[in-house]
């Protein structure tokens, strides 16, 4: 079947995590292409600043501030656009992130919101959109994924248990509707500079960017060419991305001596020394 385009004029877009980080990278390459872009996240003045930062520039965007860890609010947030634009004819599900500490140091509550953040809210906000983009016959789900289970990056247990977990659940989403015209692509990040969470922890440990990081523009133009060319899974990380990922499931044991060799497990935990101290001192006065 021949799949009607998401992208262009008279098509909307929901990009979640768009208040900051890659995601307002992502929503501009969307409203480049003409398409509407609504935004969602849970700090409203930054929402409403790139609103109307993308609006200057001649997009047509308008934002909808929510805690996707809420129970109810993937499927308010997808009511609410069927009701003011007709439905979402794509999905980025953007939204995620890590505390970045060590698996032992947090509560289980901790670890469900991560749970909730990174693979609960995808997959409900993909319920939520799925029955109109069915009903139209058109839709694409773009869920963001990550490298570090696969590469066993240091104090990243949950958080890779759900991007691992939104892997699965894209191929077989995919799988079950593609032939009714509603697609499903999963990105899996390397790690990004220039914006996000990433680029954010080497700022705050006074460190430098290293060349295995990749620029975050390069997360928008993949999202379109996930779309554009229904791509299934794409790598975004420099090098043969998806031959590493190959390599890696094949020798699991290769990742943490990787992360070791490259001193990137020494970096965490030093990172994770940094935010305790921090911590500390607010604690202590
Ligand atoms: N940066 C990297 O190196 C990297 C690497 C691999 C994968 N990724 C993935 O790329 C995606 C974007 O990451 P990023 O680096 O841009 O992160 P970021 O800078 O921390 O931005 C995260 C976004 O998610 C939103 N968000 C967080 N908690 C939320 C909640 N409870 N409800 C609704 N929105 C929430 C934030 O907005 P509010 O705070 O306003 O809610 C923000 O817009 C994530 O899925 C991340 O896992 C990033």
């Amino acid at each position: 079947m021949r799949r009607s385009t998401v992208l262009g004029h008279g098509r909307t877009a929901l990009v979640t995590g768009a208040s900051r980080g890659i995601g307002p990278l992502i929503a501009r390459a969307i409203a480049g292409q003409g398409t509407r872009v609504i935004l969602t996240g849970r700090s409203r003045s930054d929402l409403e600043a790139e609103s109307s930062e993308l609006a200057a520039a001649g997009a047509d965007v308008s934002f909808i501030g929510a805690d996707l860890t809420e129970p109810d609010a993937a499927e308010r947030v997808a009511e609410d656009i069927e009701r003011r634009h007709g439905g979402v004819d794509l999905l980025v599900n953007n939204a995620g992130g890590d505390p970045l500490r060590e698996f032992h140091a947090m509560t289980l509550e901790e670890n469900l919101r991560t749970l909730q953040l990174n693979l609960i809210a995808p997959v409900a906000l993909s319920r939520a959109a799925l029955d109109g983009m069915l009903i139209r016959g058109r839709g694409h789900i773009v869920n963001i994924s990550a490298m570090v289970g696969r590469v066993s990056f240091p104090y990243t247990e949950v958080y890779a248990a759900a991007k691992d977990g939104i892997i699965g659940f894209t191929r077989v989403l995919r799988g079950d509707y593609h032939a009714r015209g509603v697609s499903a692509s999963v990105l899996i990040l390397g790690a990004i500079r220039d914006a996000g969470q990433g680029q954010r922890m080497l700022d705050e440990a006074g460190m430098k960017t290293s060349r295995f990081m990749v620029p975050a523009q390069a997360v928008a133009r993949a999202v379109i060419k996930a779309v554009r060319k229904d791509r299934a899974e794409l790598v975004v990380m420099p090098g043969p991305g998806r031959l590493m990922r190959a390599i890696m499931d094949y020798f699991p044991g290769l990742g943490p001596a990787m992360n070791r060799a490259a001193g990137a497990t020494a970096s965490m935990q030093k990172i994770i020394e940094l935010r305790e101290a921090k911590a500390d001192a607010v604690t202590n006065g």
